[in-house]
């Protein structure tokens, strides 16, 4: 339907680009929460957030972020198939003590970043879309929390 054209139309030229708009994602995500700078066991290699950012570790864990949103808008038609990977992915960030709350702000940055990538195509019905996608996501990784 039309989220998936929304969100297949706005990812064609950001996917072309990934590491460059996951930067932009997590600059902001460190932004609103510095604290999630030490749940990577490489940041106390870094000073600033700007050199962590441009590490490449944390350019690698960018990339990887980069490439589940990527699937996602690839399998639009077929969410359901990445269910046990973002299970198992949840249970990775549960392992490294990531709270399930924080993916509310993530979802913030994601959109910061496509709303700085986007400008005037950056519109409520596209944002809707993305959100929508998003939640299937957090979702599915948010079981990995269960008990
Ligand atoms: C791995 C932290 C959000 C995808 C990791 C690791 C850490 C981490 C510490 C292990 C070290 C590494 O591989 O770099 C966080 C934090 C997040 C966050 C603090 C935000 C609160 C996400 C999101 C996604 C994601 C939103 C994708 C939707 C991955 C992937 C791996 C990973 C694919 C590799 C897992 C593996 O080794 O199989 N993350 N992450 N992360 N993260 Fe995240």
């Amino acid at each position: 339907g039309k989220d998936k054209e929304l969100i297949r139309g706005s990812w064609e030229s950001l996917g072309k680009n990934k590491v460059p708009h996951g930067v932009i994602m997590f600059s902001r995500l460190f932004e609103l929460d510095p604290a999630l700078l030490s749940l990577f066991h490489y940041s106390s290699n870094c000073g600033s957030t700007q050199d962590c950012l441009s590490s490449p570790e944390f350019l690698e864990h960018v990339t990887k972020v980069m490439l589940v949103i990527d699937a996602a808008v690839s399998h639009l038609d077929d969410l359901h198939s990445l269910e046990d990977f973002l299970f198992n992915l949840g249970k990775k960030h549960q392992a490294v003590g990531v709270n399930t709350q924080s993916f509310t702000v993530v979802g913030e940055s994601l959109l910061y970043m496509l709303q700085c990538s986007l400008g005037q195509d950056y519109t409520a019905p596209l944002r809707q879309a993305w959100l929508n996608m998003y939640s299937f996501v957090v979702a599915a990784m948010s079981r990995g929390w269960a008990k």
